[in-house]
């Protein structure tokens, strides 16, 4: 009867001219009707797992109050088994060194706790670590197995599949699971390659949207832009999973690993904290038990923030909750200040005099007449829950959005670069957003020693009406002898409200004062950058980007030819030269680099040279089978040169971006 009602209605629509998506259709067995949270601990062990650890998780969850803010999946990634099978039954040994106690043990001692435990194999015949078998053509035993073993959830992997399709291999492990009558909640893990938002939600609970992820701040922002588009496939039962989080693992800021949590938050990823509990400071022990962000991920309507806008590295985020409240991110992708603004009617919110809004990381409540805007640092991501049904805005104290903004030196380069000798424009100031007034805004900057400022503006007025403000100017000049350093420059500014007390912000801002730039001609890798952003680590100099650490590549070789000097870089990776306009022209040999396993035939990306906003020279498409190629770029003028890895289009892995033998000419 339902069946036919919608069709008859699909019908009716498609007849009068509109059409309707099919509704995505999640598994009926009722399962992760709201993100799965829990703890996997692939991200900062590795294979290094062992039973221990996994009970410590289980006990921390419950001695820091994890478990009390929805933590409950307890997972186990790859590298648990024995290397192969028993002979006798086919079943899954556990590694005996590893894990001694066996698998229902531990599964035993989690549940004891009132915690689930969860499981990793691959679709293929070994797992991706190739420690252990996969589940391909032995799908219905380890599915019993695992429910043999009482396990919760299962990460199905996609290494060593032998080619046969996705959707088969996946589709027979969702079977053999449901045959076991034991609930499990199944990940596919196939890293985005098949579209699975167009297919999983049959399949499985989540699944990958991307490849994986690691501990710095480009790769999270690279799948937060991969996944954020794909909101409209999540839901109830069938989640995006832009995989796990990195927060705690130590390479990245507390800010940026606020804004990783908070945009998985928003996209309603699931929440499968990777770093070791053991050893997780305070402060970012409080960021992955924010309930008030949490409450955002795991409201029940389980929609997935769509992207109001997002040009310029300012991306505004909406969430619909399920109380009729909406949930707003500003976030900020960009390295220097910026102000990130939307409004109640942009947003879709019914007209109203006034609007209550919660910022969940300050834990505080505020009043807007509509408009809702900060001024945010680089990386970060200000999130506010604006109460629709709180009539009472009006009691809460002004939305005003204050900070400091520092003019953009050179556009288009990442960073606030402030050559030296040259002056550049700080504003502070105080935007009121709300509907009553605030007064007495006072504004202060404070540069390091020796810098030359000079007050251009004061505040001005005293009272700030609803969308006034008060701004303050000044110019500041980093002095000759500040080449190759970085400075912090701190504006305060301060207001009083009636009858809220004061408010303001103190905000810090690095800014950076290039090397001197190079003269003559020689070796690129030899000059110092002015800062990089890469996909894998820090980019290398004379060696191949190598892994995380710094200092880890191997000599740089395109196709069986080695260069003693370049870049080694990964996609997406963003290098910047000062250059003051001295160069005439840069040559290099780029391609992908031969680091890789051998059985890892992949790897694309794409390289540009860009002279301050303009692209110099580009290759297209090189991938790991491509001999180098050469580019030239003229540089006449520049100020900033700017070497860009791109990824080639299959996606960012393995994609080691080789700068090789780069030359510089300079008067
Ligand atoms: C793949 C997955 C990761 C992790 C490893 C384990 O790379 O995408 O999340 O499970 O395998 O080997």
């Amino acid at each position: 009867m339902k069946t036919f009602v919608r069709t008859m209605l699909a019908a009716v629509l498609v007849t009068s001219g509109l059409t309707i998506a099919p509704a995505a259709r999640a598994l009926p067995d009722g399962l992760a009707p709201t993100p799965p949270m829990g703890f996997n601990n692939w991200n900062t062990t590795g294979c290094d797992i062992n039973e221990q650890m996994i009970r410590d998780m289980a006990d921390l969850f419950v001695s820091k109050g994890l478990k009390d803010v929805g933590y409950e999946y307890v997972n186990v990634d790859d590298c648990w088994a024995a290397a192969e099978r028993d002979p006798v039954t086919g079943r899954y040994l556990p590694h005996p060194v590893k894990f001694p106690s066996g698998i229902k043990a531990l599964a035993d001692y989690v549940h004891g706790k009132g915690l689930k435990f969860g499981i990793y194999t691959s679709a293929g015949v070994r797992t991706c670590a190739k420690t252990m078998p996969g589940s391909l053509g032995f799908e219905d035993i380890d599915a019993q197995t695992f429910a043999d073993w009482g396990v919760d959830y299962l990460k199905y992997d996609n290494c060593n599949n032998q080619g046969v399709p996705a959707i088969e291999r996946y589709t027979k492990m969702r079977d053999a699971l449901k045959k076991t009558g034991r609930p499990i909640v199944y990940s596919l893990c196939e890293w985005g390659e098949n579209k699975p938002w167009e297919w999983g939600a049959e399949v499985g609970h989540l699944w990958r949207t991307t490849g994986d992820i690691n501990d710095t701040w480009a790769k999270t922002v690279d799948l937060f832009k991969r996944n954020a588009p794909l909101a409209q496939y999540a839901g109830p039962g069938h989640w995006n999973d832009p995989d796990m989080l990195e927060v705690g693992n130590g390479g990245m800021t507390t800010t940026e690993y606020r804004s990783h949590f908070g945009l998985w938050a928003m996209m309603a990823a699931p929440l499968l904290i990777g770093s070791d509990l053991r050893e997780i400071s305070p402060e970012h022990l409080d960021i992955l038990r924010n309930k008030e962000v949490i409450d955002l991920d795991q409201d029940k309507l389980g929609k997935q923030a769509d992207i109001v806008s997002g040009g310029e590295g300012r991306w505004v985020l909406r969430k619909p909750l399920a109380n009729g409240d909406v949930a707003v991110a500003l976030f900020n992708e960009g390295e220097a200040h910026q102000r990130i603004s939307t409004s109640a009617a942009e947003l879709g919110l019914p007209p109203r005099p006034g609007y209550a809004l919660r910022d969940v990381w300050q834990h505080k409540d505020f009043q807007t007449a509509g408009r809702i805007s900060a001024l945010v640092p680089p990386h970060a991501t200000v999130i506010y829950r604006i109460e629709v049904g709180a009539h009472d805005w009006a009691r809460y104290e002004p939305l005003v959005s204050t900070g400091l903004e520092i003019a953009a030196h050179a556009p288009g380069v990442p960073g606030t670069i402030t050559p030296a000798g040259q002056p550049f424009e700080v504003t502070v100031s105080a935007t009121n957003h709300a509907r009553v007034p605030v007064a007495g805004v006072r504004a202060e900057l404070r540069a390091p020693d020796g810098w030359p400022v000079e007050q251009l503006a004061k505040p001005g007025k005293w009272l700030v009406g609803t969308e006034e403000a008060a701004t303050a100017r000044w110019r500041v000049v980093p002095p000759a002898g500040a080449e190759g350093s970085t400075a912090e420059l701190t504006g305060t500014v301060g207001y009083r409200t009636f009858g809220h007390g004061t408010g303001g912000s103190t905000s810090p801002a690095t800014v950076t004062v290039p090397p001197a730039p190079p003269t003559g001609a020689g070796a690129l890798s030899d000059v110092g950058w002015v800062l990089a952003r890469n996909g894998y680590g820090p980019p290398e100099k004379d060696m191949s980007n190598g892994s995380v650490p710094a200092g880890d590549g191997k000599p740089l070789t395109i196709n069986g030819v080695t260069y003693a000097k370049g870049i080694g870089a990964h996609a997406v990776s963003e290098v910047v030269f000062f250059l003051d306009g001295r160069c005439s022209a840069l040559t290099t040999d780029v391609g992908v680099d031969d680091e890789r396993e051998p059985a890892q035939q992949r790897g694309s990306a794409s390289f540009e040279i860009w002279a301050d906003g303009r692209v110099a020279a580009a290759s297209g498409v090189r991938t790991w089978q491509d001999p180098a190629t050469t580019l030239s770029a003229d540089l006449t003028g520049a100020r900033f040169l700017r070497l860009v890895v791109t990824d080639g289009g299959d996606g960012n892995a393995y994609d080691r971006g080789d700068w090789a033998g780069p030359r510089l000419t300079c008067q």
